[in-house]
């Protein structure tokens, strides 16, 4: 699918907060959220919309309001968990769903331990959350495993993304459109992204 790079001013800022490796964990959150909420703004722009007709205190007016199924957030575990609130924050009325993934740090091998879904997978827009893409073995993992239980319809939302992991993803899945607030350089040989922001994980959550 297309990549598309959200670099509005506010989401640059509050990037290199999170990217400096003195920022602890409770200020890391905060601001993982606070980005997750602007991406949410680009990435449900969008989203369909019904006509609906009501009444103000002068007339009845048809306007809009949005259409179909509710949408699921989708975090990949850990890390994904930290974007959650900040995009429930913009989708207040968003399902969410649960897949654990986790690297082997051995063979950077994704291994899936956890899946747990709402129903109706087919008729919903899938948001798949994770602050990195780095070699993509994780997301395309993740969403394989979610379009093998039905769904059609998925982005994927991340912070930072490698060069590598956006083909990686891109070439398996082409049908996903990719938001990241950054496009990193490359990895470095043991499958992290330059510059990166370390272990998203670990700093959210030790
Ligand atoms: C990190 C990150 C992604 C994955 C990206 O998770 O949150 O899920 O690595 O790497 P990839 O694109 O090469 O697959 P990690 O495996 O560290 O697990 P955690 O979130 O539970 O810490």
């Amino acid at each position: 699918g297309k990549l598309q790079v959200i670099d509005h001013p506010l989401i640059q800022h509050k990037l290199t907060i999170i990217r400096d490796k003195r920022t602890g964990t409770k200020y890391f959150r905060e601001v993982v959220n606070e980005i997750a909420r602007l991406l949410a703004y680009e990435v449900s722009r969008e989203m369909p919309l019904e006509d609906v007709e009501i009444e103000t205190p002068l007339v009845i007016s048809t306007q809009k309001r949005l259409a179909g199924k509710k949408v699921v957030i989708v975090p990949i575990l850990r890390a994904g968990l930290g974007m959650v609130d900040g995009m429930l924050d913009l989708i207040p009325a968003a399902k969410v769903g649960h897949v654990g993934m986790y690297r082997d740090h051995e063979t950077m091998e994704p291994v899936e331990y956890f899946i747990k879904m709402p129903s109706d997978l087919p008729e919903r827009e899938l948001l798949v959350v994770d602050p990195m893409l780095a070699t993509g073995g994780s997301a395309v993992a993740a969403i394989d495993a979610l379009k093998k239980r039905g769904a059609t319809n998925i982005k994927f939302v991340c912070l930072v993304a490698a060069p590598e992991g956006v083909k990686v993803l891109q070439d398996a899945h082409p049908d996903v459109d990719i938001y990241t607030a950054s496009l990193d350089e490359k990895l470095n040989e043991k499958g992290y992204i330059l510059p990166g922001l370390g272990d998203a994980g670990d700093r959210l959550f030790g």
